[in-house]
């Protein structure tokens, strides 16, 4: 039994970890776009709480941030009747996928990852689920035949691995029985965190969108600039408040503000001050519908988005035990 989806719309799947707080980095490298994907064609988003629980260990902080991390969502735009919303673990065919991939998955292919490396390097505990992520990765992705997962570039070996993982299937029990997917590579750029390295949660360095108003302006006001003068004449490439405040800004304003640094008399105080109005400009919208979004409702998207989900994955599961001979 071949995967048998007729192929006129494709199926764009994607995930994201609950991991705290998102931040401009995550609504510009990752919200934004896949936001703005949906509709076209058929969309699943999912939020990665079995692969949380390889790094996070306190069950509050898990229930917490998964269900805040919907919330955010829903308040930059995710609408439910375009894109399907759910839970990794509302869906248990991923993890019995898993383990049937762990069986065609060479150990040389997960001693490659160098995603594992890292996050061990980073003092993060070696446990076993930290070390077969990239078979779960996979599982998620090849149970919804999903042809196209956007990631940012520090993804892609995983999604190629996902991609040796089905046709290593395929070779084992049967041509086309898994969908082969390819990586969409986001093309932002990185965005920079307040001390100029990458913005991200784990080096402390963020604006987070929807935080109380005085953690922004005080995330704001704590970007690193140089020790130029009102007076001088700034170079915009080279300022972490310019390339944080051209984020927010259209074309035609950004060239503006560009020409504003390099004329000499904005100093870096009002400069900041002007990245804060915008910043409010820009989220103000969401961080409104953030806050008037009841639990129930947010509930009722992702139960609804797992019961979808779950339609199609039970239907690749029975492609999958059959192939394999549970059935
Ligand atoms: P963090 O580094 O804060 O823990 P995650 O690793 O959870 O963020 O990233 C979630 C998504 O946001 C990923 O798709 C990632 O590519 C994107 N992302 C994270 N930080 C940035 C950044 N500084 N610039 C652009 N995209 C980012
Ligand atoms: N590993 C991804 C990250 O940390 C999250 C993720 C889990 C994912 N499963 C996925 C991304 C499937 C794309 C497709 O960002």
């Amino acid at each position: 039994m071949e995967c048998d989806r007729l192929a006129l719309v494709m199926r764009i799947l994607t995930g994201i970890q609950p991991s705290g707080a998102p931040h401009l980095g995550n609504y510009f490298g990752y919200f934004k776009q896949n936001i703005e994907l949906l509709g076209e064609e058929e969309n699943l988003l999912m939020i990665a709480d079995l692969h949380a629980l390889t790094t996070m260990h306190d069950p509050e902080k898990l229930r917490q941030f998964r269900q805040d991390l919907s919330r955010d969502f829903l308040a930059c735009g995710f609408d439910p009747a375009r894109g399907t919303l759910f839970f990794q673990s509302y869906v248990p065919e991923h993890a019995e996928l898993a383990w049937i991939l762990s069986c065609v998955t060479p150990m040389g292919l997960l001693e490659r990852a160098v995603s594992y490396k890292d996050k061990v390097q980073q003092g993060l505990e070696a446990n076993a689920g930290l070390f077969s992520y990239p078979i779960l990765q996979a599982a998620d992705i090849l149970i919804y035949d999903a042809d196209v997962v956007p990631i940012g570039k520090d993804q892609q070996q995983h999604i190629e691995m996902a991609r040796d993982i089905a046709l290593k299937f395929n070779n084992r029990y049967g041509k086309d029985l898994l969908v082969a997917p390819e990586p969409k590579i986001a093309e932002f750029a990185v965005v920079p965190g307040v001390d100029g390295k990458k913005m991200s949660k784990s080096y402390g360095n963020t604006i987070p969108i929807f935080a109380d108003e005085a953690v922004v302006k005080k995330a704001i006001m704590g970007i690193v600039t140089d020790s130029k003068g009102v007076d001088a004449p700034k170079d915009p490439e080279e300022c972490i408040v310019y390339k944080l405040h051209a984020l927010l800004l259209d074309k035609a304003d950004r060239l503006a503000l560009a020409d504003k640094y390099r004329a000499g008399g904005l100093g870096y105080g009002d400069a900041k001050k002007m990245l804060y109005e915008a910043f409010m400009d820009y989220f103000g919208g969401m961080r409104e519908r953030r806050a008037s979004l009841k639990d129930r409702e947010i509930f009722d998207v992702i139960e609804e988005g797992s019961k979808r989900a779950r339609v199609i994955a039970s239907q690749t599961m029975e492609r999958v035990r059959t192939a394999v001979g549970l059935r």
